[in-house]
């Protein structure tokens, strides 16, 4: 089987594993004060981990509550269940993220909302899709005609950078800023052109290889908050838009609070 074909037919069946945790997400634990992982979060790992190794033992694999089962050229880097506050709290957003790397780079990679059945996907060069639909980023032109989305990470309380100037300076020059509470649904709705863009302060791979994949095969344009070239297989700022308003959040990144613009529609 080709590890695209693949791919898609595992996220499935961890999205199903998801689906059965769903509302009864049993032992939740904590990583950090407000870092969880639930049973399901495990045995969507699980079963992953077990298929790649059944049927590509030579490839090895990034996965989330694992840590790194070592790394050759080519690897699998697997969020089990991206969203697991949302999950443990009933919340209906959140998917299994899994992107296959080849010298560093996202070859293909899935992203699959069970409760939404929506399975999306790309392959370096081939577009992105959802299930059969081809994906394309939306033609907003500039911030304050944008929808964007964002998160923060699990070490607000404590970092300094922790991305609340940015979320309040930018919901003021924007027509809003949704906090979903899953990145990996956040990249694949800015390709969808759902959200014109997103970004996070710091993220880690199975947060963003596959999103950062279907964002520039819709057409998009992916870097650090910096603007800086991003690096998937490290934790990493990202900003990632249509294209079109990506020079203006990065300067709006830059700038630090300013005052709201005035109209420019
Ligand atoms: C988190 C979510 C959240 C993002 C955090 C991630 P998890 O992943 O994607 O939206 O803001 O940075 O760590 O813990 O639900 O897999
Ligand atoms: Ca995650
Ligand atoms: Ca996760």
């Amino acid at each position: 089987m080709d590890r695209y074909s693949f791919a898609k037919d595992l996220a499935r069946k961890a999205g199903a594993i998801l689906l059965e945790g769903y509302e009864n997400s049993g032992e939740v634990h904590k990583k950090g004060e407000i870092d969880l992982v639930t049973e399901y979060d495990l045995r969507s790992e699980r079963r992953v981990v077990d298929e790649i190794q059944r049927v590509f033992p030579e490839d090895s694999i990034l996965a989330e509550e694992g840590g790194e089962h070592q790394q050759g050229s080519g690897f699998w880097v697997l969020d089990p269940l991206d969203g697991t506050v949302n999950f443990a709290h009933g919340v209906p957003i959140f998917c299994v993220s899994l992107a296959y790397l080849e010298k560093g780079r996202p070859l293909l990679g899935v992203i699959y909302d069970p409760l939404r059945d929506d399975l999306f996907h790309a392959q370096h060069g081939q577009g992105a899709w959802l299930g059969d639909r081809r994906l394309k980023v939306s033609k907003v032109t500039t911030l304050n005609q944008s929808l964007l989305v964002t998160g923060f990470a699990y070490d607000i309380r404590t970092r300094s950078d922790n991305n609340l100037d940015h979320f309040t300076n930018l919901s003021l020059r924007t027509q809003g800023v949704r906090r979903l509470g899953s990145a990996a649904l956040d990249l694949a709705y800015v390709a969808a052109g759902y959200f014109d863009g997103y970004w996070e302060m710091l993220t880690y791979p199975w947060d963003i290889a596959v999103g950062v994949l279907l964002v520039t095969e819709a057409g998009g344009v992916v870097s650090c908050a910096d603007g800086s070239q991003l690096d998937v297989k490290r934790p990493t700022s990202v900003a990632a838009t249509n294209g079109i308003i990506h020079a203006e959040l990065l300067a709006t990144l830059a700038n630090g609070a300013l005052p709201p613009q005035e109209q420019d529609n």
